[in-house]
């Protein structure tokens, strides 16, 4: 099968936009050497590579796969399995401001995993879900509002309010694309329990609810200002008590156990909870799941590490494993009491992650193994943190909230790592996740084998190595009995690079570059067997998604894209004028009008295999403000 080309785009329309944009920033490229002063989420400073290790692994070896059909291997994975934890108080900036408004890039972001692994699964909520505020209406409009009043304690984290329209967004992306959601639940007073995003927000997100996180991070009240300084794991637990005690009570909720927690990060022990408090005997009959938020660094005072060594000592495969093990008798306690495990928030770093770390290919690599290694032991999912402007760490962020045009997002590394992960794992609900131990267990080639009916269906190889000479490569025998398999490859030219990231040809392109929608050509590697084994190159650095069978290899290239009418504004902007919408693309603002959210979500293929055709297009209104990135079928 050749490989397919998707989603071609007007380059030129997109370069329009980048001539006329104004960044309120230094641009990334601007002078070479100089120190960049700006957004952290923009910083283009590079690490140096980790070296090479000595002695070199062997880089020509065999991978023997298990055909018994009783493979010892993960439960049942879904491909949502890596997904995205999005700080709350960015909701309005990066899922919309209401139902009618929501945010293209998101949807067309989400629609990309969608394609891949099934919906996705999210989570809303962090610091900022505990002194989240529900009101009726917000003074001077809008339907988010950020404060600096009340206890911040270090992370200078604000007082939010929302409206229901946040959640009714929320909502609307759900009937899209099907995405499920954790959402936080203010613990930051028991008396009264603050559950009026509960009361409010159930009937709302209807089946789209995937469970309520109670409480964030608990074992840091203390530290946020939040209780006083002899604030107990006791105490915690009565607290907990009694605001489970108010769900039961409380007439206006509806489902009584659809709860997760504890949430703990940093300085409790989950196991002391769980064994000694008796976390999961206690509330289980509430409990849907059993919450970890856990970053594997420290980053909250930068002085503390060294980016360079801590590059260096994540690049490679125990780094993953060992965060697993930490957890993996807790883990096996709470999946025998039913309790599935989320590690519903972490990152390369916490406190918004490393410079040259956390924004480089690095992050693909440790997102990819961490992710694949949290599978492996039982885990159910694992979110990558969006912290803002910021952070370091981002998959993806919007611009910022006084940026004035253009309105294009910037896609982080570890948005590649959470594609290629719903990729290997797909849309059965079925794949079931080893780690090889591959060449010999050897730190730096690590492999992961995902079955699909108990069979051997994808492989992924990861090369943590960063050599541009090509003499760190490895081949990697894999046996099967296929005759030829297919291979995409997750690359960059250099660990530390932060963009030239391409994920099977494709590309969310640099700062300020994405609609998120993939560009490029879509190359899928055909590679031939012989003798029962098939040599998988493995680039360095780079990871291989192998597709054993030809049920196994996803996807077929079928999305939505999405945009028209749920135009792109950030709160800044000047009121759309519709008589300002023409375009030269063939639709105008009459027509573009029309449009509804429905009606572009059928902007699907067209059903017969052929490849449905897209323009993009941007308006510049005469107000200055920019809208981006509708997108309309030209079949
Ligand atoms: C945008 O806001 C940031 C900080 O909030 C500020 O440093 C920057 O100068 C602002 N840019 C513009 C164009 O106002
Ligand atoms: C994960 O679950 C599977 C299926 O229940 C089980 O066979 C396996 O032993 C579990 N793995 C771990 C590390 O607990
Ligand atoms: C949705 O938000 C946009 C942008 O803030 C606003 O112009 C519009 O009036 C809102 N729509 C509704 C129904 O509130
Ligand atoms: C909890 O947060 C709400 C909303 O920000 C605030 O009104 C309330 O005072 C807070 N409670 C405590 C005990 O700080
Ligand atoms: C904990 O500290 C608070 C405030 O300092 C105080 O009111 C409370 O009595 C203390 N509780 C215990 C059990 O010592
Ligand atoms: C990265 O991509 C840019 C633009 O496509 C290209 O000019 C540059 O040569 C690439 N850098 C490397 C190291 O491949
Ligand atoms: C794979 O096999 C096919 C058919 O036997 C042949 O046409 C093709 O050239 C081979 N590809 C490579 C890379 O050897």
């Amino acid at each position: 099968m050749a490989a397919r080309r998707i989603l071609p785009v007007l380059a030129a329309s997109l370069c329009a936009f980048a001539e006329v944009s104004v960044y309120p920033y230094p641009r990334p490229s601007a002078t070479p050497g100089a120190a960049y002063v700006g957004w952290q989420a923009y910083d283009p400073t590079t690490l140096d590579d980790p070296p090479l290790p000595n002695p070199m692994p062997p880089l020509d070896f065999q991978i023997q796969l298990d055909t018994s059909g009783n493979p010892a291997a993960s439960q049942d994975q879904l491909g949502s399995f890596l997904g995205i934890s999005i700080e709350m108080s960015l909701a309005e900036a990066v899922i919309g401001p209401n139902s009618s408004w929501l945010r293209p890039q998101f949807l067309n972001l989400m629609s990309t995993l969608k394609e891949r692994g099934g919906p996705p699964v999210l989570r809303l909520g962090g610091n900022t879900q505990e002194k989240a505020e529900l009101v009726d209406s917000i003074d001077g409009g809008g339907s988010l509002a950020k404060f600096a009043i009340g206890p911040t304690g270090f992370t200078n984290t604000p007082t939010l309010q929302f409206t229901v329209d946040i959640i009714k967004a929320v909502r609307a992306a759900s009937d899209i694309l099907g995405i499920k959601w954790f959402m936080g639940v203010p613990m930051n007073q028991t008396t009264p329990p603050r559950l009026e995003i509960v009361e409010q927000g159930e009937s709302i997100m209807g089946e789209y609810l995937w469970g309520w996180q109670l409480g964030n991070e608990p074992d840091l009240y203390v530290s946020h200002n939040y209780r006083p300084a002899n604030y107990t794991e006791e105490d915690y637990m009565a607290e907990y008590r009694t605001i489970l005690d108010a769900v039961t009570a409380d007439p206006l909720i509806q489902t009584k156990n659809n709860y997760g927690g504890p949430g703990v990060c940093c300085i409790w022990q989950l196991g002391d909870l769980i064994n000694n408090q008796n976390y999961l005997g206690q509330f289980g009959s509430q409990l849907n799941s059993l919450i970890i938020e856990h970053y594997p660094l420290d980053n909250c005072d930068p002085s503390a590490h060294d980016p360079q060594q801590v590059l260096n000592s994540y690049m490679n495969h125990p780094f993953a494993v060992s965060f697993g093990q930490q957890y993996a008798a807790i883990a096996e306690t709470s999946n025998a009491a039913g309790k599935p495990v989320i590690l519903l928030e972490t990152n390369t770093a916490s406190c918004n992650g490393f410079r040259g770390l956390s924004d480089s290919f690095a992050a693909s690599l440790w997102a990819t193994d961490l992710a694949l290694q949290l599978a492996s032991v039982n885990f159910t999912h694992m979110m990558l943190h969006l912290g803002g402007q910021a952070a370091y760490y981002n998959p993806f962020v919007p611009p910022p909230h006084n940026a004035t045009a253009p309105f294009m997002w910037t896609v982080g590394p570890t948005m590649y790592a959470i594609l290629l992960v719903a990729e290997a794992l797909g849309q059965t609900g079925h794949a079931r996740v080893a780690d090889l131990g591959a060449n010999a267990g050897n730190q730096y080639t690590p492999g992961y084998v995902i079955y699909e009916d108990n069979q051997p269906a994808r492989v992924v190889l990861l090369n943590y190595m960063s050599d541009t000479s090509g003499a760190s490569d490895y081949t990697a025998h894999i046996s099967t009995s296929a005759s030829e398999v297919k291979v995409r490859y997750l690359i960059a030219p250099q660990v530390s690079m932060k963009t030239n990231i391409t994920f099977a040809g494709q590309s969310f392109g640099g700062y300020f570059e994405s609609d998120g929608l993939l560009r490029g050509d879509h190359t899928t590697e055909t590679v031939n067997c012989s003798g029962g084994s098939c040599a998988i190159q493995v680039p360095a650095p780079g990871i291989a998604l192998v597709f054993l069978t030809d049920s196994a290899y996803q996807p077929d290239d079928d999305m939505a894209t999405y945009a028209s009418t749920h135009i792109t504004a950030m709160h800044n902007t000047a009121v759309v004028d519709p008589s300002a919408l023409q375009t030269g693309n063939g639709m105008n603002g009459a027509l573009r009008a029309q449009m509804k959210l429905a009606s572009t979500s059928a902007n699907k293929k067209n059903g017969a295999g052929r490849r449905v055709g897209e323009v993009a297009a941007g308006i510049l209104l005469a107000s200055g403000a920019f809208i981006l990135g509708f997108r309309m079928l030209v079949v």
